[in-house]
């Protein structure tokens, strides 16, 4: 034996002696009592222990005290962090020896002292994250002590998330029967709201073309500017069924841009480029145009960078910051995807601008919360809905519940309620249109081809109003 060897014998003998007297002094319960009410004994108790059991984590003397597991030995209420750090101590131990009445006792304590919330240090600038981590270390412990049937808790999850899916879908047909008379009861919309669109001519788009140039021809657009682009860091989408999709998209938006751009040289700004999916290829496809790409996100215009540099590209520039913070003029305004009322904004900000636009919103739900606000701050010439027209017929609040039920990303395409969804967003699409149309625009309201490049297909295309001063 050597040295270190006969010391952790030494110890351990102690250890064991002092176990042992610990064992006399718990044998009757009053003892107990005291202890456990007397949190300072109790705790120098349990870190001997600890020790003990750190030299012998399978003693057969612990698991005999009974001493971890004992009810006899009540958690001190309120506990003190220090005490319930020790039980936490004990527990990480018995993690190595998981099954029997001393791991059980220990977590059920642990579990205690967390249910109790003190394990998080009352000191640490963050208590939220180590109390989780101490949940989640907990829920690994009772695992492993078989106390927790994983199979039983998943199916009870299961089963509560059905009934939660079934209730919300429930309020959501409640809501949207609601609304479904109140549509057909507009007067003016007639009973089928998607007659509407046939007021407008629906944008050309790419999905029967099959040839080059009416398609994109990708061999002329440099491999980082592409969707699918795999260069490490270089912002392309990863799944290629996603890119494929994507590439679908821009081909109909590169047509309906040919519309509008005709071969002049404009200055274009993407709302909401994110890492240039979409406009960086448009770019490379128009280059006599230049190309602003606004996003708020650091990271997005820190890829747009990179993707610019690695390309060459000389037409394109990026700006960090909201829709709103974009100040300079142009000609031609487009969004893609641009979630909620972001997407608003940008058509604002081209109106303002007598600029051109080509919109694919997506996520009107999202506009809820703005709407809500202006409901509550009772605005006297609220944003929504955004023509005087839809105005003259719906309130603030129907447009609201107008906004929820289109936003049926999940159901469209199913059951009764779809079909209203569908209106629904045919006709926040439609008062858009007609906003421009106030404005003076030519609006152009369809679907991007094929239908399945997107479930947020919807196309607005706003040609702007030929001015005096363009004419002379
Ligand atoms: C779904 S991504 C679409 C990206 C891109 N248009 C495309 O088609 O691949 C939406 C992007 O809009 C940006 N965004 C959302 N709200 C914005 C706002 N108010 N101002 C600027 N950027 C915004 C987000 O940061 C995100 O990058």
């Amino acid at each position: 034996m050597d040295s270190s060897q006969s010391d952790v014998e030494d110890n351990a003998e102690h250890l064991r002696q002092e176990i042992g007297s610990l064992h006399s002094s718990i044998k009757d319960k009053s003892t107990l009592d005291k202890a456990a009410s007397n949190e300072m004994v109790l705790k120098s108790l349990l870190i001997k222990a600890t020790r003990y059991l750190a030299a012998h984590p399978f003693s057969k003397d612990i698991y005999e005290s009974g001493l971890f597991g004992s009810s006899l030995l009540p958690l001190p209420q309120p506990a003190s962090h220090s005490l319930a750090n020790v039980l936490y101590l004990q527990a990480q131990l018995l993690r190595h020896s998981p099954e029997g009445p001393v791991a059980s006792g220990c977590i059920a304590k642990l579990e205690e002292a967390v249910n109790a919330g003190v394990l998080a240090n009352p000191n640490a600038t963050t208590k939220r994250k180590p109390q989780l981590k101490r949940e989640k270390e907990l829920r690994e412990m009772k695992i492993a002590a078989g106390i927790v049937n994983v199979e039983e808790e998943e199916r009870l999850e299961k089963e509560a998330r059905e009934v939660k899916e079934e209730r919300s879908a429930h309020h959501k047909r409640r809501k949207v029967r609601k609304l479904e008379s109140k549509i057909i009861s507009l007067a003016s919309l007639e009973a089928d709201v998607s007659d509407l669109m046939s007021t407008y001519t629906t944008p050309q788009l790419c999905g029967s073309c099959t040839t080059v140039p009416s398609r994109v021809d990708w061999s002329v657009v440099p491999n980082i500017l592409q969707p699918s682009a795999e260069e490490e860091g270089g912002g392309g989408i990863k799944d290629s069924e996603r890119a494929g999709r994507k590439m679908s998209q821009l081909e109909s938006l590169r047509v309906v841009l040919d519309s509008v751009i005709l071969g002049r040289s404009l200055s274009i700004v993407d709302f909401g480029s994110g890492s240039g999916n979409s406009s960086l290829a448009l770019a490379s496809l128009f280059p006599s145009c230049n190309f602003t790409l606004v996003d708020s996100k650091p990271s997005c215009v820190s890829i747009l960078k990179t993707r610019i540099a690695t390309s060459g590209l000389s037409n394109v520039t990026p700006f960090l910051g909201d829709v709103m913070d974009y100040k300079k003029p142009f000609d031609v305004g487009i969004a893609i995807h641009l979630c909620g009322e972001a997407t608003d904004l940008a058509m604002k900000s081209c109106i303002a601008n007598r600029a051109s636009f080509v919109l694919v919103p997506c996520c009107v739900g999202k506009i809820h919360k703005v709407i809500q606000s202006q409901i509550d701050a009772n605005v006297e010439t609220p944003d929504y809905p955004r023509s005087s027209w839809l105005k003259s017929k719906l309130s603030i609040s129907d447009y609201l519940s107008l906004t929820r039920v289109a936003d049926f990303s999940d159901g469209r395409g199913e059951g009764s309620h779809s079909v209203v969804a569908e209106k629904s967003k045919v006709l926040i699409d439609v008062d858009r249109a007609r906003r421009g149309e106030e404005e003076g625009y030519t609006m152009q309201v369809g679907k991007l081809e094929p239908k399945t490049c997107s479930v947020k297909n919807d196309i607005i295309v706003g040609k702007a109003p030929i001015t005096l001063d363009a004419v002379t």
